[in-house]
């Protein structure tokens, strides 16, 4: 058997590909691009919540978004020690990200403008993210597949810490509910586009399912969140921010109006609200933090000349 009939055996049988085995280069190349984007949108994610942490209105608020947003931090040095197994270091990583080589999930290009988006963030974005993560703890990779079960559980937390606040401010005053619903309608159609692009127009789709690399399809996945947000919508007694939604009863799912691919694209070619601000506050943070950088390298030395002596 060959070191590619191999590969494709083992894939077929569902068992984990670890990074030590042979695999194809375009198996390694494209992994390195998804996971490293993953990993970049979780390092990014913590930008618009960021925002708010001095801002929460309550302590307990307050600490509970301090902890979710370094939970979004745990979850990119996660993944770039996943993605770090399959042959690239991290300071490449850091510069795909910061000359725009490499992309990060579009929806933390949009500003989060009220407490009520701290809500429907939590809500819609991570509760996005899981359902995509839920399927990804399938995957083929092993340090990936891993990596996913337990972030799928922090997620969890943090979709449900979203919809607790959807849930209080749907449930106060006039003002609050208002800003409940602006930042449902704000945030629904870009939490749509986290899934990529349609099937049919996904470039990498094919062979990644080939692959095992993802489990789902882009459609299929936005379809099931689609799916699952339409109660949660009727629970906060808030409007449905899709006018064409509607229960499809042969196919057992809701029909959904189209998104906008033109804002889609343009968000994620770089032309979004935020994301020049994004990358630049990226670079800054990353070079403020040199000097722990060079403190870590100084003590790994003295440790190194140590042990030679
Ligand atoms: N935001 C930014 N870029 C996107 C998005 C998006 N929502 N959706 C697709 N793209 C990009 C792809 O990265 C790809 O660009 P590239 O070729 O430059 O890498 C291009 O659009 C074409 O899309 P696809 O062929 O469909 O790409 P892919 O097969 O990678 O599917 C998906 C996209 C579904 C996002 C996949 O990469 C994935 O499942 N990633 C892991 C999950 C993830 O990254 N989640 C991010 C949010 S997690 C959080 O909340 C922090």
């Amino acid at each position: 058997m060959t070191p590619e009939e191999n590969f494709m055996r083992k894939i077929e049988a569902g068992e984990k590909i670890e990074p030590k085995d042979w695999m194809p280069d375009d198996y390694r190349k494209n992994l390195i691009r998804q996971i490293s984007q993953h990993g970049h949108s979780e390092i990014i994610g913590m930008q618009p919540e960021g925002n708010w942490i001095t801002r929460a209105p309550s302590l307990r608020r307050k600490g509970i978004l301090l902890s979710k947003v370094q939970d979004e931090g745990g979850h990119g040095l996660y993944l770039y020690s996943a993605v770090e197994t399959l042959g690239i270091s991290r300071n490449e990583l850091i510069e795909a990200l910061q000359t725009g080589t490499a992309k990060y999930a579009s929806i933390f290009n949009y500003p989060a403008q009220t407490w009520g988006d701290m809500g429907a963030i939590g809500w819609l974005v991570d509760g996005a993210a899981i359902v995509n993560q839920v399927s990804l703890q399938r995957t083929s990779y092993g340090p990936y597949a891993r990596a996913m079960i337990r972030i799928c559980k922090e997620e969890s937390f943090h979709q449900r810490q979203g919809y607790e606040i959807m849930v209080t401010l749907s449930r106060g005053s006039a003002a609050q509910k208002a800003m409940a619903q602006d930042s449902l309608n704000r945030f629904y159609w870009p939490a749509l586009m986290m899934f990529g692009p349609h099937d049919s127009e996904s470039a990498h789709s094919a062979r990644s399912m080939k692959w095992k690399i993802k489990r789902e399809t882009n459609d299929d996945l936005r379809q099931k969140f689609v799916d699952q947000t339409v109660k949660q919508i009727e629970v906060l007694g808030l409007e449905h921010p899709d006018k064409d939604l509607k229960w499809n009863e042969e196919r057992g799912h809701y029909d959904f109006g189209e998104i906008d691919w033109d804002e889609f694209y343009n968000v994620i070619n770089g032309n979004g609200h935020a994301n020049r601000q994004r990358i630049e506050h990226h670079v800054r943070a990353h070079e403020e933090g040199e000097w722990v950088r060079e403190a870590m390298h100084a003590y790994r030395d003295k440790k190194r000349s140590a042990k030679q002596q």
